[in-house]
């Protein structure tokens, strides 16, 4: 339920909204005809799902819930971050990276803590302020790891602490009682008791003698969901779950294409243990340290059973670097063959082994793959040519699957094309009938990427209007367009964590929320229907949308109804060819005062949707939708 506001009488009449102030207004009245024996396409059952790359701190720190920033030491850029030396008393302590001392080929670098005086209560080490602190709750237990060598073992036990930023507290401590002289995992756990829950600390390495550590790969991971080892932040996942989504693309995005092409997502450099995993600059400005890998992603598909549409890496990259098609592009081509290898072959395929050696033995069963992304920013214009190869050499190898184009290709008809949108409002009211007209032969449509983009770092109300006026539309045509997905899906909303504005759920170290866009996404996907039926609309106001969907095994009509206008909206409502109408129909109402209005992380609440019901529904009556709503008529027709 919306909660009032605590503002002064003088402003808050100052900030009432303009039609509160004048004679009741309301628009004219629209006459809506739903003809509900009427199917006149089905509805895609995979409409809705969900699109993620590593923006805005979506992963470390995020969604994968490991709590270190920069685990693995050293990025792209040459800085040491997020870690510093810490001393107790007169001890002394250095830190740096060592460029040439690592764990791994693959992580050739570690942190090297030189201790020159420490002893009991005199402790030194190093710290990690993780992503916007470390977050701790009472009573739950943390796994910690990390990899270790000590130059001598005088070194003696390792401790490792949950601190509080302003105590110094100890709020969980673990010990490790040696190290040694070889590069090795040393994993524990750390328990808190009844501390109150905070994310104002940080995780402290330290010991009681001088000596030389090297570390890297710190890790500290706290429960997960569903229990998931070195799995997905518990608050995240359920509120992806709430919104039912059918797929998920990954890995990108820009994400995918790297600004470089050896910045792209290089799948194969992110399976396996975290030690043969290089980590590689994300286009969005950080280290990703790619504990987000081509499994974690299958495995999240698992988790909130969606299906993945894979997208393959296909020789662009965003500062204008291509790979020709013909030979040059070959290598490519095979990685990708490859990729859907390890993703659905068998445990005796090559790279079906692989991922069985990995961890996941079942084949994870694929119908997308998408070949690029975003390739009309390709000037050399190769992506006709760079289409058509893998198109050939996919539908070769697996002529079941459905081959995403990112923009529209001479010489080869692709199965889908993924079209994007990031539009305001106003554009997206004007652009509903956008596939009403669209060519019903082919190729089907994905909408791969799109948002309202009003508001920041999450979207507003009327970010939510135009949100939803648009998911009418794809709604109304989702015979054609078969998959749609906003993006981006996730933002710590921490000052420095937002890349790009406007993101669908905000969330810091401890706590998330969706906003009102989210909250519309849920609510589209939680009374989805099965078929299109018939409809005419006459009259009403210019920001009145609406969808209407059966499902016909429940018996159950979905009107989706949209005012983007303050003033109330009267709909004469016909259901037609129904014969028995429940006279009682549940109503989910997302609605707000004004467009400028929001969730955020201190009132995450403010707006989400609200059950009622209402009485006298038959097959001719009239509804009035409030200004400024999204709402659902959930009518039962049996
Ligand atoms: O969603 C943010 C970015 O927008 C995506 O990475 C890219 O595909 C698009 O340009």
């Amino acid at each position: 339920m919306r909660r009032s506001k605590l503002v002064g009488t003088v402003l808050s009449f100052a900030l009432l909204p303009l039609t509160s102030t004048l004679p009741a207004q309301q628009a004219p009245s629209a006459k809506l005809e739903i003809q509900t024996d009427k199917p006149i396409a089905q509805v895609s059952p995979t409409l809705y799902g969900l699109m993620t790359e590593e923006i805005n701190y979506s992963y470390d720190g995020g969604l994968y819930a490991e709590l270190v920033n920069s685990r693995a030491v050293g990025n792209h850029w040459g800085n040491l971050e997020h870690w510093v030396a810490v001393t107790q008393g007169n001890a002394q302590a250095t830190v740096e990276v060592d460029q040439n001392n690592g764990p791994s080929a693959a992580l050739p670098r570690s942190l090297k803590i030189t201790i020159k005086q420490a002893g009991s209560n005199e402790e030194a080490g190093v710290q990690n302020d993780g992503f916007w602190g470390i977050p701790d709750r009472p009573n739950t237990t943390y796994h910690a790891s990390f990899y270790a060598k000590a130059a001598s073992p005088d070194l003696g036990p390792i401790k490792i602490a949950i601190v509080d930023n302003a105590t110094g507290a100890a709020l969980a401590t673990a010990t490790i009682p040696a190290i040694g002289a070889e590069w090795k995992q040393y994993s524990t756990t750390l328990k808190t008791g009844q501390v109150p829950v905070s994310a104002t600390n940080h995780l402290v390495i330290s010991a009681e003698k001088p000596g030389t550590l090297w570390l890297d790969l710190v890790s500290l991971f706290p429960p997960t969901y569903k229990d998931r080892e070195h799995g997905f932040r518990i608050d995240l996942m359920e509120k992806l779950a709430a919104m039912h989504p059918a797929f998920l693309r990954f890995p990108g995005g820009n994400y995918l294409e790297g600004d470089h092409i050896s910045e792209r997502f290089e799948w194969k450099k992110t399976i396996g243990p975290w030690v043969d995993r290089p980590t590689h600059p994300s286009p969005w400005g950080y280290q990703s340290s790619d504990g987000m890998g081509l499994l974690e992603f299958l495995e999240w598909c698992e988790d909130l059973h969606m299906q993945p549409l894979l997208a393959v890496y296909a020789g662009y990259s965003m500062k204008q670097e291509h790979v020709d098609p013909g030979p040059a592009l070959e290598p490519y081509v095979q990685d990708a063959l490859e990729e859907i290898e390890y993703v659905t072959g068998s445990a005796d395929t090559k790279w079906g082994a692989q991922r069985a050696k990995d961890g996941h033995s079942e084949p994870f069963h694929l119908t997308y793959v998408e070949i690029g992304n975003e390739d009309w920013f390709d000037q050399s214009k190769s992506y006709d040519g760079r289409y058509a190869q893998f198109y050939k050499a996919i539908k070769a190898k697996y002529p079941q699957l459905q081959l995403i184009a990112t923009t529209p290709v001479n010489g080869i008809k692709p199965d889908v094309i993924d079209d994007h949108y990031y539009k305001q409002a106003e554009e997206f009211f004007a652009d509903v009938h956008h596939y009403d007209k669209t060519d019903r032969s082919g190729p089907k449509i994905f909408v791969g990427e799109w948002a309202t983009r009003e508001g920041g770092p999450t979207p507003n109300f009327g970010a939510a209007l135009g949100d939803a006026a648009w998911m009418t539309g794809m709604e109304r045509n989702s015979d054609i367009v078969v998959m749609a997905s906003y993006a981006p899906l996730l933002v710590n909303v921490n000052p420095g964590g937002m890349q790009w504005r406007t993101d669908l759920i905000g969330y810091d170290a401890l706590t998330s929320y969706g906003s009102p866009s989210y909250y519309a996404q849920v609510m589209f996907g939680s009374y989805l229907g099965k078929q299109v039926v018939g409809s005419t609309v006459s009259g009403g106001g210019p920001r009145f949308f609406y969808s209407a969907t059966k499902d016909p095994d429940k018996g159950v009509l979905y009107l989706k109804l949209v005012n983007a206008s303050s003033i109330p909206q009267p709909v004469d409502l016909k259901l037609s060819g129904a014969t028995n109408i429940a006279p009682t129909a549940k109503v989910i109402t997302l609605s707000s005062k004004t467009t400028q209005d929001t969730n955020t992380i201190t009132d995450p609440k403010h707006i989400v949707p609200v059950e009622t019901t209402i009485d006298g529904v038959k097959d001719s009556f009239t509804y009035t939708v409030p200004g400024y709503a999204i709402q659902i008529l959930e009518v039962k027709l049996k």
